[in-house]
């Protein structure tokens, strides 16, 4: 009898199929991966891949975002009812309400949204560019959606006027200073590396601000062998992997339960049975494409 790892590295070569993991996913699922990493380098892989079928193991904005970049591909959720909490804070039709209050705003969505709400954004980003695409709009004003402590952060970086949101993550929105000054107390000398999902109270006092790939070249590239880590803890087998004898320290709370939920089992069952496909309304396909391609054409 042969290992799930085995029937899932066999039928991935039947069907010419990729596995895509998060950085948060379960250590397992990351070790079954063809490429795990943050949002932006999950869609560049995704819209990179020649496979017939692309299995992404993640929250369900970031496989509607790897169907929008690949639109030929199949595109399969092993888990199609984990989703993203902050995602589910912005609506298409609530932009629209905002758009029709300041009519001379351009919109930066983060990708952290469902494809329908991207139908609605100027322009997408991620944690790793947020920054760069602020400043690359040719507008002063912005209305930023759904994270609020991120569009706090490029307003404080960019100096432009952005109209913040109020949605949030769950798992950086419960990091407290507090808990930032207990681990610190306790391993005064770690380096605080942060999410800048987290509020801007934690970020100001962090040593360094990056999405979950950012965080891992910083570590991975520091003299510092200590880190209290503020972001999600299933960084830490990453970080484990890519930092052989570095100590990473996060807060208990900081877990992603439906970036949990997908195991290697469900993977399996999805490669079987081609099961969780994302399909997309060929207008949202559409008008969902435009604020990414605009993302991708400023990094390129
Ligand atoms: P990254 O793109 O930095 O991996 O972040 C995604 C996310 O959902 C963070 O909570
Ligand atoms: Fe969404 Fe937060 Fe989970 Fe990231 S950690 S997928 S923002 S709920």
């Amino acid at each position: 009898m042969q290992s799930v790892a085995q029937q899932i590295a066999a039928l991935k070569k039947e069907k010419n199929a990729v596995i895509l993991a998060h950085n948060y996913t379960l250590p397992e699922v990351q070790d079954l991966a063809d490429f795990v990493g943050d949002s932006l380098g999950l869609s560049r892989e995704a819209a990179a891949t020649d496979a017939d079928i692309i299995v992404f193991c993640g929250v369900s904005f970031m496989g509607e975002t790897a169907k929008i970049l690949s639109p030929g591909k199949k595109v399969l959720l092993p888990e199609p009812e984990a989703k993203c909490a902050m995602a589910a804070m912005c609506s298409a039709e609530q932009i629209r309400q905002v758009k029709a209050r300041y009519p001379d705003a351009t919109v930066v969505g983060y990708v952290n949204t469902s494809a329908e709400t991207k139908t609605e954004v100027d322009y997408c980003c991620t944690s790793a560019n947020a920054l760069n695409v602020v400043n690359a709009v040719p507008n002063d004003r912005i209305i930023f959606v759904p994270d609020y402590n991120l569009g706090k952060y490029v307003r404080e970086k960019s100096g432009k006027d952005v109209i913040l949101w109020s949605g949030f993550c769950p798992v950086h929105q419960g990091v407290t200073v507090r808990q930032m000054q207990e681990l610190k107390n306790a391993h005064p000398d770690a380096e605080v590396v942060a999410h800048p999902e987290c509020r801007l109270d934690v970020l100001n006092m962090a040593d360094f601000v990056g999405s979950t790939e950012a965080i891992l070249k910083h570590c991975a590239a520091s003299d510092r062998n200590e880190f209290i880590v503020l972001t999600e803890m299933g960084m830490g087998h990453r970080l484990g992997k890519a930092c052989p004898g570095k100590k990473f320290y996060f807060t208990q709370q900081s877990l992603c339960m439906t970036m949990k939920m997908i195991s290697p089992e469900s993977v399996l069952d999805c490669l079987v049975n081609e099961t969780g496909e994302i399909v997309l309304d060929g207008d949202v396909q559409e008008r969902a494409y435009v604020p990414v391609k605009r993302m991708t054409d400023i990094l390129g």
